[in-house]
């Protein structure tokens, strides 16, 4: 271990850093449209649940053993394990990585366009039009040479974020963004709200139907509930390896859950107030954001103001986590190879913008997965999403019953807490439950989705639900 190794210069800036990598995509694009087409409300109330469950003791997990090894995963997981069998969990999360900033980055150029797009006056033209919209959309993503270039001014951004390094980069850049994301989006949600009609995207949001819920959308609100918290591939280790003992680290866990569901909520509820006022439609998937709300932005007061800010708080919100993706990568390559930050952020940051290109390219007509029936980019999202971030969640959650043991990783919690009068043996109880339960949800999802994978059906329809 190097003892010059980089720490949070603030405890603030250490939960800004940490909230920024949670908010991101996730929060903004994909939430509202899973709500959206998930029965709004009833889908929000189980996803919080899963968040609480499944989503704090994981988060806590990565949290302690980064800052008890200071290192990234690889060299923590062979650290506290003694055997260099867990070690893999470290790289599964090196490769998951790898796997999702090449789409994010993509994703991450289309917002940079989109809020150009906007300042321009161009969603004028689209305003009460989402066929127009629709295939505007489409003719760009599809295209071989613009989502391109946007994508690589966006891996640029990161890139040059990453090279400043721990605290002048990402912790300087998150006290920067993270508060004008929660800002903007205030102003977004008055804007909603004070829409004639606004005030039915609350209720569809918040007012739950149970009979709209169905089992895959548990299943779905699972799986995000990883993806939204940045678990299941060592991000939270790796920031947690720059704190310091000092540290109180259930509290940050929770200002970091409370800020990343909080805006989610305020961007669910700035997008459907917005929809529900002008009458459009709250279930039209992944295009909610990039089709619809496009055309309705011209149709609202001073809509080149709130257009231009929407999309810019989603590539804020973006590189925010997409920097925390890279830091996964870059970390691995200074603790356990030696390398310089610049030379580990630069090449491997190109590398996948490499590969980045090759997914914005299979939207097109270069589809390098063509032959499984998919695009290279719905490939490198569902292989994430749907198998790498639980699988690696899953895995995290058992070492820490099996090879680490509780009682270390409380003493771990414990240290900076306090608080002298606790129950140890209590709290030992408490974690291994919620360790215990989270680790068997994530495996059963994780098996319903490779029931579906192999033979065509999921746990759920074969049980006949
Ligand atoms: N949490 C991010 C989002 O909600 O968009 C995505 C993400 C970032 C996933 C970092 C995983 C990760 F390690």
């Amino acid at each position: 271990m190097k003892n010059n190794r980089e720490q949070w210069g603030s405890r603030l800036g250490f939960i800004l850093a940490a909230s920024g990598s949670a908010v991101g995509l996730g929060n903004i694009w994909k939430f509202p449209h899973m709500a959206g087409q998930n029965g709004g409300a009833a889908f929000t109330i189980v996803y919080l649940i899963c968040i609480l469950i499944v989503g704090l003791p994981i988060l806590l997990g990565e949290l302690s053993i980064g800052r008890r090894t200071q290192l990234s995963p690889v060299g923590a997981f062979n650290r506290l394990s003694g055997s260099s069998n867990w070690k893999w969990v470290g790289y599964l999360g090196v490769g998951s990585a790898f796997v999702i900033l090449s789409f994010y980055g993509v994703v991450g150029g289309w917002t940079l366009k989109y809020t150009i797009f906007s300042l321009t006056g161009g969603f004028d033209s689209l305003s009460g039009s989402p066929e127009l919209s629709g295939q505007v959309f489409s003719s760009f993503i599809e295209s071989s040479f613009q989502p391109i270039i946007w994508q690589i001014v966006f891996m640029a951004f990161c890139i040059g974020i990453i090279i400043k390094g721990v605290k002048s980069g990402i912790e300087e850049g998150a006290k920067i963004m993270m508060p004008l994301i929660l800002i903007i989006l205030g102003f977004l949600v008055v804007k909603g709200l004070s829409l004639e009609g606004g005030r039915k995207g609350l209720e569809f949001l918040f007012k739950p139907k149970f009979s709209d819920l169905n089992p895959s959308s548990i299943v779905l609100a699972l799986g995000h509930a990883f993806f939204t918290l940045s678990l299941g591939m060592g991000t939270m280790i790796t920031y947690g390896s720059y704190l310091n003992k000092k540290q109180n680290l259930m509290n940050s866990a929770i200002w970091i859950i409370l800020l990343d569901t909080f805006i989610a909520m305020l961007a669910g509820t700035a997008i459907f107030t917005i929809v529900f006022a002008m009458g459009a439609d709250p279930s039209s998937g992944a295009g909610l954001i990039f089709v619809v709300l496009p055309t309705i932005f011209p149709q609202i007061g001073g809509g080149i103001i709130w257009g231009t800010l929407f999309f810019f708080i989603l590539f804020m919100a973006a590189l925010t986590s997409a920097i925390s993706i890279l830091e996964v990568i870059t970390a691995y390559f200074i603790d356990q190879k030696g390398w310089s930050r610049f030379k580990a952020t630069f090449l491997f940051g190109g590398v996948i913008t490499l590969v980045g290109i090759f997914c914005s390219l299979s939207l097109g007509n270069l589809n390098v997965t063509a032959f499984l029936n998919i695009t290279f980019f719905d490939f490198l999202d569902e292989l994430s999403s749907k198998y790498m971030l639980p699988i690696g969640g899953a895995l995290t959650a058992v070492f820490i019953i099996n090879k680490w043991s509780v009682n270390t990783f409380l003493d771990e919690i414990l240290t900076g807490v306090q608080e002298k009068h606790l129950n140890r043996g209590l709290l030992i109880n408490v974690l291994k439950v919620l360790l215990v339960v989270s680790s068997l949800i994530v495996g059963l999802i994780i098996l319903n989705e490779l029931s579906d994978l192999l033979f065509g059906s999921s746990l759920q329809k074969m049980v006949g639900l």
